[in-house]
Order: C-alpha cells, then sequence, then structure tokens
C-alpha cells in the first residue's frame, strides 16, 4: 500500500525495511568477485579466486571479452562458480546485495576505467554498480587496482609489455583509497592476505 502524505523520516519509520542493511547481516556467507576487463593481473587473480569457497563472480562487459584472449572461458567458470553477466542496463544482479548473500565484495583486478569510475562515483557497468551498492549497504569492497605504480610489466595477450600509468590513474587510485568500506591492494599478495584477514572477521572493518 503507497503511504501518502509523510515526510521522508515518517515515511522511513513507516515502511519497517526488511532487506539491505535493515535485514539480518549474519546470513551474509559469501564473497561477490567481480573481474574487469584487466589482463594485467588477471591470473594472478583468478588463481587466488579459486583457492576461496562460495565465491559467486559478476563480470564487466569487457571481462567477458578479454578473458578468452587470456585463455579462460565462462563455461569452465560456471563449474565451480555461479557467473552474473553484464547484460543489462540498470545492472540487475546488483539486487543479490540486497539479499544479505554477501559480506564482502572484490573487484579484482580492476583496470584503470573501473578504478576511476569508482573513484568519481559513477555506476555504469556490473563491477562499478557493485562497488557503489556495497557502500550504501556497508559492505567492504576489496578493490585490487593495477595501474599503481609509475612503470608496470604486463602481460598483453603474446607478449610482456611495459606501462607507464599517467598520473590520472595514479591520482584515482589515492582518491579511491579515502573512501569508507573500501580497502585498495595494489598486488596479488596483499590481495589474498586481505581476503584471508577478512574472512576472520567479515562483520568488521
Ligand atoms: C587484451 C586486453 C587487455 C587489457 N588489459 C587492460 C589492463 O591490463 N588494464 C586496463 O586498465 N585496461 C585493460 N584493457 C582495456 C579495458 O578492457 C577497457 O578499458 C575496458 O573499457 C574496461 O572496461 P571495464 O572497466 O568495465 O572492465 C585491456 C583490453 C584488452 C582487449
Amino acid at each position: 500500500m503507497i503511504k501518502k502524505n509523510l515526510d521522508h523520516s515518517e515515511w522511513v519509520t513507516a515502511s519497517k525495511p526488511t532487506g539491505g542493511i535493515a535485514g539480518n547481516k549474519n546470513l551474509r556467507k559469501k564473497i561477490a568477485w567481480a573481474i574487469t576487463g584487466s589482463g594485467h593481473f588477471l591470473e594472478e587473480s583468478l588463481s587466488i579466486c579459486s583457492q576461496f569457497e562460495s565465491v559467486d563472480i559478476y563480470l564487466s562487459s569487457a571481462a567477458e571479452e578479454v578473458l578468452p584472449i587470456y585463455g579462460y572461458s565462462l563455461q569452465s567458470m560456471r563449474k565451480k562458480n555461479k557467473v552474473f553477466r553484464d547484460k543489462t542496463t540498470s545492472s540487475v544482479p546488483v539486487g543479490m546485495l540486497y539479499d544479505n548473500h554477501y559480506h564482502t565484495v572484490v573487484i579484482a583486478p580492476a583496470t584503470s576505467n573501473t578504478v576511476a569510475k569508482c573513484a568519481f562515483g559513477i555506476s555504469d557497468s556490473l563491477p562499478t554498480n557493485m562497488f557503489a551498492q556495497a557502500g550504501k549497504l556497508g559492505i567492504l569492497t576489496i578493490i585490487f587496482a593495477c595501474d599503481t605504480e609509475p612503470v608496470v610489466i604486463t602481460k598483453a595477450p603474446k607478449e610482456w609489455v611495459e606501462l607507464k600509468p599517467r598520473q590520472i590513474e595514479l591520482n584515482n587510485v589515492k582518491k579511491l583509497e579515502k573512501f569508507p568500506f573500501c580497502k585498495v591492494v595494489k598486488s596479488p599478495s596483499k590481495l589474498e592476505a586481505a581476503l584471508r584477514n577478512r574472512l576472520k572477521n567479515p562483520g568488521i572493518f
């Protein structure tokens, strides 16, 4: 029933929310792992992902294109994980966050593009929407930003190449580090350590 003529605080009280932050946080048992279209640290991120149980995977459209270039198929991912693809404009699968499935969102590897969007509050892909909604629900996101050093050696499809991230990429990472409910990691070992630590204390920031 639509409640008429209520101001905002009356409406919040009258609405009695049952899900999201009003729901039972103890039900949050899983990790939502978003993969973006980054070749850099893709293999390392997926190897760490495979070490954990109860992981659902959320792909950006670019990730879906980049994964097979590096030899990964959705079919093989689906043997172990539920996989959500970026096929809707409004990021429909993000609704899973409201059902209290996840204690943690991971974005690994995170492209410069996704880092920039997250840092500026833009949510127009599945990973960036997961980040934004997780923040609004007080769910921690661990984001593995790959362009964090002045020089990076990265795996292109056919060879190793040297890249020099621009100042804007380095600045965006710094901006993201200041967000609440957000932990930025900059190496595979830090990603793994952050996740193991998180699993010991899934309710604590
Ligand atoms: C083979 C391949 C490898 C790529 N690797 C990277 C990368 O390591 N880092 C990056 O920032 N972008 C990389 N890109 C470009 C991104 O996929 C592109 O910026 C895309 O728009 C990112 O979208 P997303 O952030 O929504 O996943 C790569 C693209 C291709 C085709």
